[in-house]
């Protein structure tokens, strides 16, 4: 699974299936030594003795016996994880995906000791072989011995059993039989969060979730920490966080991350600006005074991660046309394989393979009765090059579809790069993964689109109903990069030791409100602990994946539009860049094909430069897309700000300087934390 974005990030997905020790996880966090002074290098090395076996042998065995046993391995405890992850209370299938995931780990320490500990890549002129070694000199977690691994497991599951069982009662009903009549998170405390505009009922819902859930992690995470960590030091690393980051193997990386946010700041403060002066209109002094903050909860989703919900309050107009995929779908009777269906047929307009293996018999693409399962939107590699299935509850809206097209992202890639050998069988890097899919989906969800393809009527195009469609889309993308800049920098802090573990809830709450905008809807302490109330905290899979994804996918995005003639950036005039839709361009998904089928065999920075040819992260192309809303957002605060101070007399102008001013202290406080970092 890879990330929803907003909606896409908040399905949420990870192209990294779960658990300590597999194989993906393991290739998510490549200990590739990096040069340079960047925070992620390895320390340094003890000099290693000589390797056992020369390179032709190695070379030879990868390609071989190596290849084979690998798959087979990694096959045996991908099968036992879904087995399990599709039917949690089943304790015999825990058992099993027990001992498959420790018996994968047994089979790499093994291999490591034996053939790849003292392996030099420096004597492996071929570069893929080159890299495959690289990669392999790294254990990852299996460096754990084996009681370690086993403990390491029992604390990530037992917290993912948390979040995945947790249950509120209803606000309507604040004691119930949880048994009978609790809400779940998906769907109806996701629900009542997306659509309620009961300001009390969102504060009573958002605290009983993080009660039910993150509340019971904190010894859990504190354990997991400390075996995270004793696996990355056996790897080299200062600590996990140095481990993750090493993954994009970039010496900069978090330098480089802020230097993006940077660059898209401006555009997320116009629209938190924008969407926190019509929250205000709607909800007024229930709001508490006015700090230029937003309340968390009032943003219809848990983790104010995506706006979309909340559309409704801050359409800019309100008279031109929107769109409503949803209602479409519903009309036109779709279901969730008909969605599914729809999707692959996009992929393979554009000359890609068709992903329907991935939706079949085998797949769970309904939320199962009569069995708990982690439902949370996955996409997951067997290891053998034909089994590829998707985990999702899917619900027929416009979120899910979508999440289908994301999920389908990251089959496709998987389809892909299923050539190449066992260790490059993996995301250029883990940002890649995700975006893939959000690529696709910027071309579906697009009113051109829609329209073609029957989901929109009487639609009227104009540069009003181009704001609100773009209006749409930012309060997914713009909305959600904070969030997913903020969750890995507050782990990262964790993992180095930076905050103490008595101030690890306040340090959430201090990125939140610092670089999100965002303050809790009541007080907290330390007796809570909220980051473990958000799926990838406790499921441990990476999260900087998905502001990475964010970003790049509009690379992707513009270079497919260029490469389907639906764009030309020096040609005044083309259409904008938010009007494109590559479907049926056999061109753009040559492209694409081409770029995904590198997979993990070289650096990111060159299969960026095969699909885009750019070879780095840059938030330019993200810009030119919400280039217009970016200026009818600076026009509108500009013109709310003129109009709010006749409000009263008295008040008038104090009231203007306050507001003002805090818009100040906002921007002063996203500045220094910053600086805090860099
Ligand atoms: C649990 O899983 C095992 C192994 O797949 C199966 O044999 C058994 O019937 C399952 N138990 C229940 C209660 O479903
Ligand atoms: C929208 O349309 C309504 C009814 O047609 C009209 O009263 C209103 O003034 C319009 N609003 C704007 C902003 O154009
Ligand atoms: C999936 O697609 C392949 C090739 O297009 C086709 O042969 C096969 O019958 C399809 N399978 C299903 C279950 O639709
Ligand atoms: C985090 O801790 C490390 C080592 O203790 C220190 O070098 C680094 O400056 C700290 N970083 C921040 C942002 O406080
Ligand atoms: C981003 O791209 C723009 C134009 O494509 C370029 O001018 C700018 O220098 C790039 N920025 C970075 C940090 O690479
Ligand atoms: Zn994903």
């Amino acid at each position: 699974m890879v990330r929803v974005a907003a909606l896409l990030l908040a399905a949420g997905c990870l192209s990294c299936l779960a658990g300590p020790s597999s194989a993906r996880c393991l290739r998510g966090s490549r200990g590739v030594a990096v040069a340079g002074r960047g925070p992620n290098r390895r320390v340094a090395r003890q000099a290693p003795a000589s390797p056992k076996y020369d390179a032709a042998f190695i070379t030879q065995y990868l390609a071989t016996t190596y290849e084979r046993d690998a798959s087979a391995a990694c096959n045996h405890a991908i099968t036992a994880e879904w087995e399990y992850i599709t039917d949690l209370t089943n304790s015999t299938k825990e058992a099993i995906y027990n001992e498959a995931s420790l018996s994968l780990a047994a089979f790499e320490k093994e291999q490591w000791d034996e053939y790849f500990q003292n392996l030099d890549p420096e004597e492996y002129e071929d570069p893929v072989v080159r890299r495959q070694v690289e990669f392999l000199l790294s254990l990852g977690v299996s460096a754990l011995d084996e009681q370690e691994l086993k403990d390491l497991n029992t604390y990530e599951l037992r917290m993912q059993n948390v979040y995945s069982t947790a249950k509120i009662c209803p606000y309507r009903k604040q004691r119930c039989d949880l048994g009978k009549e609790g809400y779940e998170l998906d769907p109806e405390i996701e629900s009542v969060m997306a659509k309620s505009r009961d300001y009390d009922e969102l504060a009573y819902t958002w605290k009983a979730w993080h009660d039910a859930s993150g509340k019971h992690m904190r010894q859990d995470y504190k354990n997991y920490v400390a075996l995270q960590n004793k696996a990355a030091v056996a790897n080299d690393f200062e600590n996990m966080g140095h481990m993750w980051q090493a993954g994009f193997e970039t010496d900069y990386f978090y330098e480089d991350m802020q230097d993006l946010w940077d660059q898209v700041f401006p555009l997320y403060e116009a629209l938190h600006t924008f969407v926190r002066r019509r929250l205000r209109a709607f909800y007024g002094d229930k709001m508490g005074e006015e700090d230029g903050l937003i309340p968390a909860h009032i943003l219809g989703n848990m983790w104010g991660q995506s706006w979309i919900n909340v559309y409704d309050l801050v359409e800019p107009f309100p008279n031109a046309s929107s769109y409503d995929v949803t209602k479409a779908l519903m009309e036109q009777g779709y279901n969730p394989l008909r969605m599914f269906r729809k999707s692959d047929e996009f992929y393979t307009s554009m000359g890609l393979q068709s992903s329907n293996m991935s939706y079949g018999p085998k797949a769970v693409i309904e939320k199962p009765r009569g069995r708990e399962i982690i439902c949370h939107g996955s996409a997951w590699d067997f290891c053998d090059r034909k089994d590829f299935r998707i985990k999702m509850c899917t619900k027929v809206n416009q979120d899910d579809f979508r999440t289908i097209h994301h999920e389908m992202g990251h089959i496709q890639y998987y389809l892909q790069y299923k050539n190449q050998p066992y260790m490059l069988r993996s995301g250029a890097n883990p940002g890649f993964h995700e975006a893939i899919g959000d690529t696709i989906a910027l071309s579906v969800d697009n009113p051109k689109h829609l329209k073609a393809i029957g989901l929109l009527k009487n639609y009227e195009d104009s540069d009003e109903s181009s704001i609100n469609a773009l209006m749409k889309m930012a309060l997914e993308k713009v909305a959600f990069l904070p969030f997913g800049l903020l969750v890995d920098m507050w782990r990262w802090d964790v993992f180095a030791g930076n905050v103490t573990e008595s101030e690890w809830n306040r340090h959430w709450w201090l990125l939140r409100e610092d670089i999100q905008g965002l303050r809790a809807p009541v007080s907290r302490s330390e007796e809570d602990f909220d980051p473990g109330a958000k799926f990838h905290v406790p499921g441990s899979y990476q999260y900087i994946s998905y502001f990475v994804a964010d970003i790049l996918q509009f690379q992707l995005y513009r270079a497919l539009c260029i490469e389907a003639g639906e764009y030309r950036p020096d040609d005044p005039t083309s259409p904008p860049l938010h009007k494109c839709d590559f479907y049926n361009s056999k061109e753009a998904g040559a492209k694409f094909s081409k770029g995904m089928a590198l997979g993990a065999s070289v650096h990111w920075s060159e299969a960026l430069e095969t699909l885009t040819g750019e070879t780095e992260l840059n938030a330019t192309a993200l810009l030119e897309y919400f280039e217009p809303l970016h200026r009818f957002l600076r026009e509108a605060n500009g013109d709310l700000e003129a109009e709010a101070s006749p409000v009263s007399e008295d008040d008038a102008s104090s009231a203007a300087t306050t507001a003002t001013t805090t818009a100040a202290t906002l921007a002063l406080l996203l500045l220094s934390i910053l600086n805090r970092y860099l």
